[in-house]
Parts: C-alpha cells; sequence; structure tokens
C-alpha cells in the first residue's frame, strides 16, 4: 500500500478551527510537496477565529491576515465545512478514523477566573464576552452591559485591556466607519461611562500592552490619560530589566507612561486611570457593582521574575462597571485529552499527549491550544508549522489505508439535518456583509446571529 501523500494515497487531515492557527498549519501542509487534502471544521459559518471576533474593530491593517487565509483557502485540496462543532456535531473519534491526521487549532474560548468575592455580581463582566459583542460574535449578540455606569474598571494590562479601554473611551465618530457591530455601536452611543480605570497587579514596568497599543490610548479625540507620576516609581530591579534587551518592550512602555503623566489636564469628557500594583480582592455592591476592592501590592523576585505579593494595605475603588481582561483559557472537548489547569490540550512538539505523556498517534495541536492563550496572529505561523512538521515526520507511522475524509462522516455530507456551510457560501456570506457595510461607510456589517447567516444561503436546516 502506498504512504499517505502519494499520488495515489492523498495524505487526508482534518483542521479544528478556522483562526490563524488552522490556515498556518493548513499553508505548511500543502508546501510540504505531498498530495495533501485538508478538511477544516469550524463552528460557526465565518471562518478566521479571533481575526473577525477578537481584533478590535478600529484596527482594521491587522485584519490584512484575511487576504492571506483566503488565498490558503481557494488551494486546490481545501474544503472548508463551517456551522459544525467538533467535539458535539462530529465526534472527535470520528474524524480520527476518518483521516489520517487531526489538527486541533481551535483556540482559547473561554477564560480565567479572578476566584475573588462578587466576580459574579451585574455589571461585573469578562473582556471575551465584551469583545465578542462588539464584534459580533453569535455567542454574544445578546448580552446587555450596563453603560448607564459612569465609573468602569478593567482589571488587567494586556493589550485586550487596552482594546476594551479604547471602545470605552472612543467617542461614536471614531468608531461608526469601522466594522463593530451595529447593536455595539449603538449602545456605545448612549454610554455614559466617563472614568476609565485600568489596574494592574504589578508595576508599570511589568505591564503586557506592546508599546503601539499604549500609545493609542494617549491619542483618543475626547479623553485624556489620567497619570500620577508617583505612580511610575520603580524599583532596582525593574531598572535592571531596561538594561536587557528583552526589557526593550518595558523601558519603552514607561516611557510613555512618563510622557502621559507629564501632560497638563484638558477638559476632554472621558478619563483613563492606570494603576499599578494592585490586585482585585473583593467587587462590592447591593444586587450590581458598586466598588472593587483592592489589596496593595509590592514586588518580590529578581529581574523578569517579579511577582506581586500583597502587602495587606487595602484600598476601595467606586465604580458600576467591572471588566476582568485576566486572559483567555482553552476549553475541554470530548475525546481529547485536557490539562484543565493550564487550559490546553497537552502535547510535545505539537502531538497531543494523554495524562501518562504518551503521545496519541494521529492527534496534533497548534495555537493558542497548544500553547496558551498569549502570542499575536503572526506568533502563531512558526507554532503551526512546527506541528506540521511532527505531522509530517510521523508520516511513516500513520495509518496507510487511504481514508474518507468528509465523506466518511454523515454530518459533514450534511445527512444529520444540519447545513454546512462550504467555503463559497462564506464567499457569499461575506459579500452580503459588505454590501450591508457599504451602505453606512463601514468596511463590512457583520451578521451577529448564524441563522441571519444561514438565511443568506436560503438554508432551511440549522
Ligand atoms: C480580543 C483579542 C484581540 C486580539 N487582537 C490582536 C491584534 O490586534 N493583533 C494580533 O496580532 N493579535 C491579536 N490577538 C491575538 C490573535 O487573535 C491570536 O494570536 C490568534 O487568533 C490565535 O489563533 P488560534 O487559531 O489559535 O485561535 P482562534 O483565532 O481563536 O481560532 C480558533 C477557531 O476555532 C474555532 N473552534 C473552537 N472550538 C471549535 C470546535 N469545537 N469545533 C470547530 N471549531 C471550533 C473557533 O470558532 C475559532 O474560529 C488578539 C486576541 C484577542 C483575544
Ligand atoms: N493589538 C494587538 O497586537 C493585540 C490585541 C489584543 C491581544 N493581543 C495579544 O493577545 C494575547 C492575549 O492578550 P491578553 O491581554 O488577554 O493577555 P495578557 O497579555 O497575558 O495580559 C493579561 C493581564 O492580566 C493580568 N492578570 C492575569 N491574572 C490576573 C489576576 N489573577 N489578577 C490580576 N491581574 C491578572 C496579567 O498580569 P501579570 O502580567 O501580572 O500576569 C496581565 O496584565 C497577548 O499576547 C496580546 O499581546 C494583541
Amino acid at each position: 500500500m502506498s504512504q499517505p501523500g502519494s499520488e495515489q494515497n492523498p495524505l487526508r487531515v482534518a483542521i479544528v478551527g478556522s483562526g490563524p492557527s488552522g490556515f498556518y498549519a493548513t499553508e505548511a501542509l500543502f508546501k510540504s510537496g505531498l498530495n495533501v487534502q485538508v478538511d477544516m471544521l469550524e463552528r460557526l459559518p465565518a471562518p478566521y477565529g479571533l481575526v473577525r471576533h477578537g481584533v478590535a474593530p478600529d484596527h482594521p491593517k491587522l485584519k490584512e491576515a484575511i487576504p492571506v487565509y483566503d488565498r490558503i483557502a481557494r488551494s486546490p485540496g481545501f474544503r472548508f465545512f463551517g456551522n459544525v462543532t467538533v467535539g458535539r456535531d462530529v465526534p472527535v473519534a470520528a474524524l480520527a478514523a476518518a483521516y489520517h491526521g487531526v489538527i486541533f487549532a481551535c483556540g482559547a474560548e473561554s477564560d480565567r477566573r479572578l476566584g475573588v468575592p462578587g466576580e459574579d455580581l451585574p455589571g461585573s463582566y469578562t473582556a471575551t464576552e465584551f469583545v465578542g459583542w462588539y464584534n459580533g460574535h453569535p455567542d454574544f449578540r445578546d448580552r446587555v452591559f450596563d453603560l448607564s455606569q459612569e465609573i468602569a474598571v478593567i482589571v488587567g494590562q494586556g493589550n485586550v485591556a487596552a482594546d476594551v479601554c479604547r471602545i470605552l473611551a472612543k467617542t461614536v465618530d471614531e468608531l461608526k466607519h469601522t466594522d463593530i457591530a451595529d447593536h455595539a455601536l449603538e449602545a456605545l452611543a448612549e454610554s455614559r461611562v466617563r472614568d476609565i480605570y485600568v489596574v494592574g497587579r504589578r508595576g508599570p514596568a511589568q505591564a503586557k500592552f506592546t508599546a503601539k497599543e499604549l500609545r493609542e490610548l494617549g491619542e483618543l479625540d475626547d479623553a485624556e490619560v489620567v497619570l500620577d507620576p508617583a505612580e511610575l516609581e520603580l524599583n532596582p530591579e525593574s531598572l535592571a530589566e531596561f538594561e536587557e534587551r528583552k526589557g526593550a518592550g518595558a523601558k519603552k512602555n514607561v516611557e510613555i507612561l512618563r510622557e502621559f503623566a507629564s501632560r497638563p489636564r484638558t477638559d476632554r469628557s472621558r478619563r483613563i486611570f492606570f494603576r499599578f500594583l494592585l490586585s482585585p480582592v473583593e467587587i462590592r455592591g447591593q444586587g450590581h457593582v458598586q466598588s472593587v476592592v483592592f489589596e496593595r501590592n509590592r514586588l518580590t523576585g529578581g529581574p523578569f521574575e517579579q511577582s506581586a505579593r500583597g502587602t495587606g494595605e487595602q484600598i476601595e475603588i467606586e465604580a458600576g462597571l467591572v471588566f476582568r481582561s485576566i486572559g483567555y483559557k482553552g476549553t475541554a472537548m470530548a475525546g481529547v485529552p485536557f490539562d484543565a489547569r493550564q487550559g490546553v490540550f497537552p502535547t510535545r512538539d505539537g502531538r497531543i499527549t494523554d495524562e501518562g505523556g504518551t503521545v496519541v498517534p494521529g492527534l496534533y495541536a497548534c495555537g493558542w491550544i497548544r500553547r496558551g492563550p498569549t502570542g499575536i496572529i503572526g506568533t502563531n505561523k512558526p507554532c503551526s508549522v512546527s506541528t506540521v512538521a511532527s505531522l509530517l515526520a510521523d508520516q511513516g507511522t500513520l495509518d496507510p489505508a487511504p481514508k474518507p475524509g468528509a465523506e466518511g462522516i454523515p454530518a459533514l455530507a450534511g445527512l444529520d439535518g444540519r447545513r454546512v456551510v462550504s467555503y463559497d457560501d462564506w464567499l457569499a456570506i461575506d459579500q452580503a456583509e459588505v454590501s450591508r457595510g457599504a451602505a453606512k461607510g463601514k468596511p463590512r456589517e457583520k451578521f451577529a446571529r448564524v441563522e441571519e447567516m444561514l438565511a443568506i444561503l436560503g438554508a432551511t436546516k440549522r
């Protein structure tokens, strides 16, 4: 029998998830020079993962990854199966039987918990749900955020926190020509949010913003940054970090923060306050968030290993809104080993391993579900390439029998009553979104409900 990848026996690979890591894995497979057939399964009718539903609407340049993925999707040997949830509509065992290899590229869709009292009070939200809501993700279409409040606290100082802060602080004019979902734009137009606290548990030199994203917070039309220079005092370990190359980003951030702190006050309508060395210990309120109690921290540990230690001193910030932006987390999928502590599928060189650390033949992972929820779009490319390298290195040990691919799975053939969305179907949805947007001077107006997308296809099945 000829090896998978030969003329007579195509190497059939299923990729679960259509975000950056799924597309980079597809590209690496097609570049292998083998006879490869890729079927990409995506739980939504729309592809592109967080590039569509995470990247902020006012950052259109970052969506330039999409034409790259579109070119990959038009390669011979590629098929898209949208509106199919693996682990629910298609069991993992069925995929493993129908393909030579399965690559999980399903991202990190949940979020870390703070684990403090009051975390779930009305008015306390995760960044994940807010981001999904303003980006038209169907899971979050009907979320309601109480923007009648005047003071918001954002917990966390990463780029997602910067996105949330910017969207809260921008005017409607700054957002209306972006692809922000209309339902969000309408709600933000009525927002009474005036003061936004962006709070980190460590110091200014440990904030995880990238310089560009931080600088942008000081360039908004009707919001100013308010920063007490005393907040920017640094310990010797942080200063030592600046002396090394890997401390360059932090040094830049502190320079930007210092420049913010030196600015004269203005009469802009909204204010962004940066606070450091504060960990939330309780979210307080009677039936709704009214304040957040923080414990003041000091840093312990050497350069690049500094962590926050509570001092026992508490401060309370009055606020009616809280956004927890402390990182995303992968979720378990039936039939795949899961490391619940890290929120990832455990892997060795991209090969999925079981509890005992033994490789599960034929199962691979890349992107956020492999590495955890960090890294920009481009970070996923080497990750996916290395996973595909492992799969290709295993070629001789994969089941050599020809595999049926999607034709061996009833749900993918549309036989279980589900409307499977092909890539051509997606292109029709895409065109409809672009036309809807053009009428409003927006690059697109997303359909934020699965039913609306399927209706474009004249679909009667869900
Ligand atoms: C809010 C936010 C903003 C960001 N902004 C930027 C930015 O501006 N610039 C930048 O470079 N990086 C940005 N990033 C980082 C970047 O988006 C990630 O590095 C990247 O998207 C991770 O790719 P991924 O393919 O691993 O996961 P994802 O992009 O999350 O893709 C996973 C895909 O899998 C699908 N899926 C999940 N479960 C299943 C299942 N059971 N069956 C089928 N499909 C499934 C999901 O629907 C999704 O489409 C941002 C991240 C976030 C959270
Ligand atoms: N424009 C862009 O390029 C862009 C936009 C958005 C996202 N992204 C990328 O996407 C990835 C994810 O971003 P992210 O902002 O979700 O994650 P992140 O960069 O890891 O930031 C998470 C923040 O939450 C804090 N945190 C974690 N646990 C906490 C706790 N228990 N209590 C208080 N604070 C806590 C972290 O502090 P510690 O540092 O102390 O842990 C950190 O400040 C990043 O790699 C980011 O660069 C990029």
